[in-house]
């Protein structure tokens, strides 16, 4: 039997982290073996892309088309090391962030063409897409208004697409709504300015619905 491969989107602050953390423990309870991971990254090569996305981190900016790429390694290595053999050995994978993800932000947001960019997702992940993806939607501003007290509270700084102009954000959120209009019976979109529990029992709906 295969396993479920669920992904979840959605702008900064959106919740992403937080509601994967909630949905784990929820299908847990169910008995369900559940990997939990997140792009870029997920893999040991993987972590490394990721320090070199988020903060320049090699000392020079990163041209779009290495940004782009980095990210497409960064999940080929991912779908061949973890969600590949998790799913063929019956385990669901849970994923914060996807292919989605390059559309929105190097495609709507960068203007990188969107058909180009659907052949490099397609070749990096053998075109097995998720078999659900939660969209989570959330105003900009709210968005970043959160990641502000999570920030008062560590000593991270914001990354590189964090610190991008708000109408950057604004692409990714419209892209998002795009994306979803594309492809409605994977995605789901949930209404993400509302409490936690109330996000939670939203996505835990949808899940049921579509895969349990
Ligand atoms: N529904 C919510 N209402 C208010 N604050 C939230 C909600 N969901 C998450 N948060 C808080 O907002 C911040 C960003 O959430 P997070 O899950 O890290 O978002 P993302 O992973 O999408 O960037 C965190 O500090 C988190 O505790
Ligand atoms: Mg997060």
């Amino acid at each position: 039997m295969s396993g479920k491969f669920i992904t979840f989107e959605g702008p900064e602050g959106s919740g992403k982290s937080t509601q994967i953390r909630l949905l784990v423990e929820q299908l847990e309870k169910r008995g369900l073996e559940i990997t939990c991971t997140r792009e870029p990254g997920g893999t040991a090569t993987g972590e490394q892309i990721r320090n070199l996305l988020q903060h320049d981190a090699a000392g020079e900016p990163l041209c779009d088309r290495s940004e782009l790429l980095l990210f497409t390694a960064s999940r080929a290595q991912l779908m061949d090391r973890v969600i590949l053999p998790t799913l063929g050995s019956g385990g669901w994978v849970l994923c914060d962030r996807f292919i989605d993800s390059t559309m929105a932000y190097q495609g709507f947001a960068r203007g990188m063409d969107l058909t180009t960019l659907d052949a490099i997702n397609a070749f990096a992940i053998y075109d097995r897409k998720p078999d659900l993806t939660i969209l989570l939607d959330l105003d900009v501003e709210a968005g970043f208004q959160r990641l502000e007290k999570r920030y008062a509270d560590s000593e991270d700084s914001h990354d590189r697409f964090e610190r991008e102009a708000r109408a950057f954000h604004h692409r990714v959120r419209d892209g998002y709504h795009k994306l979803a209009e594309r492809e409605p019976e994977r995605f789901c979109i949930v209404k993400a300015d509302r409490s936690i529990e109330d996000v939670a029992a939203d996505v835990w709906n949808a899940v049921n619905g579509a895969l349990l």
